[in-house]
């Protein structure tokens, strides 16, 4: 499945903002959680509606609405949760999910250190959420747990991916669609995604 790609002024408007290196936590916070509004706005596309009837304050009016108990959000521990800050403005009663992952700065593999999914995850279509797909290794780990768990449907949602992040993803999990606001030129040697933004999760909770 080819990646979706938002391409639009207002994604590389928000997109510049946030890569400067001076932009502080708050902004970088807000912004990410914006960014998300709009991966998910693209990813609920194929959204099921569910007919209903209403009453306007003139007639009834037949018209579709959307289950959001269909739905779970993902987001990996820690930055994936600036994501969720975004994602609840819109999707209000969305079930979330919480897997914790950290890199190994050495060998850059994921490490779990938990995992907690809302009840009748594998009924769920699953919205995974982290602002970097670099190496993979972490959207990898994530969507294999969620898949020993039978979740069925699962969708990525990220800021900023890199070309070999994306083709590890495709590789292993073909049928997971990929959505990333851009996707950057490379990786460097410790694994940083260039131009990218630093590390994601320091710059949302102000750890360095
Ligand atoms: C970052 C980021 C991703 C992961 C991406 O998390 O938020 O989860 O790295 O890298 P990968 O594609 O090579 O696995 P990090 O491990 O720094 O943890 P943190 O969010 O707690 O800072
Ligand atoms: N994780 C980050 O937070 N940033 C990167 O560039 C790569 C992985």
């Amino acid at each position: 499945m080819k990646e979706i790609v938002l391409n639009h002024p207002l994604i590389t408007h928000k997109l510049s903002i946030l890569r400067d290196k001076n932009t502080g936590t708050k902004k970088f916070r807000e912004l990410v959680g914006e960014i998300a509004i709009l991966l998910c706005y693209e990813a609920l596309k194929d959204a099921k509606l569910h007919n209903t009837v209403i009453e306007t304050p003139l007639e009834k009016y037949k018209t579709q609405s959307m289950n959001e108990d269909d739905y779970a959000f993902v987001p990996i521990l820690r930055a994936g949760m600036s994501m969720v800050d975004g994602i609840i403005k819109v999707i209000p009663n969305a079930k979330i999910g919480h897997i914790g992952l950290y890199r190994n700065e050495e060998t850059l593999n994921p490490v779990e250190y938990y995992y907690k999914m809302p009840e009748n995850i594998k009924k769920r279509e699953v919205l995974v959420l982290d602002p970097m797909l670099a190496t993979g290794g972490s959207a990898i780990a994530t969507i294999d747990r969620l898949k020993k768990d039978g979740v069925k449907k699962i969708k990525f949602l990220c800021v900023i991916a890199s070309p070999v992040g994306i083709k590890k993803i495709q590789k292993a999990h073909p049928d997971v669609q990929i959505y990333t606001a851009h996707v950057d030129r490379c990786l460097n040697e410790h694994g940083y995604i260039l131009p990218g933004l630093g590390d994601a999760g320091d710059r949302v909770y102000g750890t360095k």
